[in-house]
């Protein structure tokens, strides 16, 4: 049996799979059977400022599922935070902490529609806000991104510099559609596939040798190979979530095993072993990430 323990944002994981922010980890039922089916982490439907601000038992109702989660489950539990105002993520980051939740993961969802504010204004703000949080509070944090940015390497890079734990790359945007019956603008919701993962498995890539910030990936990771790539470019965690919509929540363990078996016939003694073997800095052709890519892609198709 390999060892397939892999440490996040400081804390120690049985396995990189972990389960993201999402209904599965909503009440206490689903959360128990989320770790025996072999989750070794989870992060919780993150707490939105506006429902606090609608609903003020919100954050109390919160608070009390975090203590919940904590004395039923051995696995470190995220709380998962997305805020509007300054004073809202601060207040709010800290009502968490004193919860008991193991770490806070923030989730920034902003669509940069102001045809007046510049990237680096937008960036600003996050870097203000982050470094503000990791200042207010102890446990540890990680940062949620889209990958909408012009510089994603270096915006991790100002990230690290605040003193925050990890990133988490990427979430997915959901995209408003439009009813040409009704005409009006629908939000919709798609579960992901495995094609969406090459995106995170290059920015892993990239980014594992340049800096020493936790990497956990999501988004698109549904297969044995999927789970094997982002390791093998640099993740610490994987984060699950339409796979286990898609094929049930018994698919943790079924990754689990089978990600142990390959260790085991690779002759690896675990995780930490291929953990970055194939990051950017590491494998003989680095420009495969690069802009090189897209000429032989080119290339091979025309
Ligand atoms: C129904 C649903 C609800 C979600 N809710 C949240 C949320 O509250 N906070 C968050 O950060 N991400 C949320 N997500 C995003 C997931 O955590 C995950 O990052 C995303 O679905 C990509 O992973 P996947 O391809 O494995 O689905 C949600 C996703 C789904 C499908």
């Amino acid at each position: 049996m390999a060892d397939l323990s892999s440490v996040y944002c400081g804390l120690k994981l049985a396995s990189p799979l972990m389960v993201s922010a999402s209904p599965l980890t909503a009440d206490l039922a689903s959360v128990k059977q989320l770790q025996s089916a072999g989750a070794s982490g989870l992060v919780m439907p993150s707490l939105f400022e506006e429902a606090v601000r609608s609903d003020a038992k919100m954050l109390s109702k919160y608070s009390d599922k975090i203590k919940s989660y904590k004395d039923a489950l051995d696995i470190p539990v995220f709380a998962s935070l997305n805020g509007v105002t300054e004073g809202g993520w601060l207040e709010h980051a800290a009502t968490l902490e004193q919860a008991g939740c193991d770490a806070i993961e923030l989730n920034i969802y902003y669509v940069a529609a102001n045809v007046n504010e510049s990237s680096d204004q937008i960036e600003r703000r996050y870097i203000d806000l982050v470094y503000k949080l990791r200042a207010h509070i102890g446990v540890p944090i990680s940062v949620k991104l889209t990958h909408q940015f012009s510089s994603v390497a270096h915006l991790v890079k100002r990230l690290e510099d605040t003193g925050v734990n990890g990133v988490v790359l990427f979430n997915r945007f959901y995209l408003p559609d439009i009813d040409v019956e009704t005409m009006t603008v629908s939000p919709t919701l798609q579960l992901s596939n495995s094609s969406e993962a090459l995106l995170r498995i290059r920015w892993i890539a990239i980014l594992r040798e340049q800096i020493r910030l936790s990497l956990a990936a999501t988004g698109g990771v549904h297969s044995l190979d999927d789970v094997l790539k982002t390791i093998l470019v640099g993740a610490d965690a994987v984060q699950l979530c339409s796979v286990l919509f898609q094929k049930g929540v018994d698919e943790l363990g079924r990754l689990r095993d089978a990600l142990d078996q390959w260790l085991d016939d690779k002759g690896y003694v675990g995780v930490d072993s291929i953990k970055g073997l194939m990051s950017y800095g590491r494998v003989a052709d680095p420009s495969g990430f690069e802009r090189a890519n897209y000429l032989q892609v080119l290339e091979h198709n025309s």
